[in-house]
């Protein structure tokens, strides 16, 4: 069968290279995989008082994490940690409480920095949101990428083999993690 992987870039820069890493992996991620972006830049900054009627954006969120089988973090690190607009994404995913979008879901994250940490912060930060909101998480490989504009020039391309290779073989080893979980977990 396919599976149906919905993905988060976690910028909301028009230039995002986290966006076009993710081009990368929907163009060498294995043919069994679909995507579609849950977009995140449109969402209020949640409150609570949210919970009794969320507005629409909310509601989509919601949708769409539900018709995934499975979730994917293309994200960047702000100040050591996940940008804002992700964790408040997140957020508004995991409520209202005991409607918790992420419960059992598989998942895995990646990253692209200018700098020499490359989103290693980040992913342990989100990795801790994971791991309380009940989600399943891809612990193996880990991938933290280095931008360089020579090695992304644009519309998903890698110019280094090396790289290509080793993101194809991150999304081939999510393929596989996200069969085994839903063999367990089906959804
Ligand atoms: C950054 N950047 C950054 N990089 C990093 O490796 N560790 C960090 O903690 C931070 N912190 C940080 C905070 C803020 C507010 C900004 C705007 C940037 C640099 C970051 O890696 C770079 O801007 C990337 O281009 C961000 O990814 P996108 O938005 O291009 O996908």
């Amino acid at each position: 069968g396919t599976y149906s992987v919905g993905y988060f870039v976690g910028s909301l820069s028009s230039t995002s290279i986290n966006r076009e890493l993710s081009k990368v992996l929907l163009r060498v991620a294995p043919d069994d995989l679909t995507f579609h972006e849950i977009p995140i830049g449109n969402l209020p900054l949640y409150s609570p008082d949210y919970d009794a009627d969320y507005p629409r954006s909310g509601l989509d969120l919601k949708d769409a994490i539900g018709r995934s089988q499975a979730i994917l973090f293309v994200t960047p690190e702000y100040n050591r940690s996940i940008p804002g607009a992700l964790k408040n994404a997140i957020d508004w995913a995991s409520r209202p409480w005991g409607r918790n979008s992420f419960d059992h879901m598989p998942t895995a994250m990646i990253g692209a920095s200018t700098g020499e940490i490359r989103t290693a912060l980040a992913q342990q930060s989100l990795r801790a949101v994971l791991s309380f909101c009940n989600a399943r998480q891809m612990t193996s490989p880990e991938a933290y990428i280095r931008y360089t504009p020579e090695l992304f020039p644009g519309d998903g391309a890698v110019t280094n083999k090396g790289t290509e290779d080793f993101l194809a073989a991150f999304m081939n080893d999510f393929r596989d993690y996200i069969v085994r979980v839903l063999t367990v977990l089906p959804r």
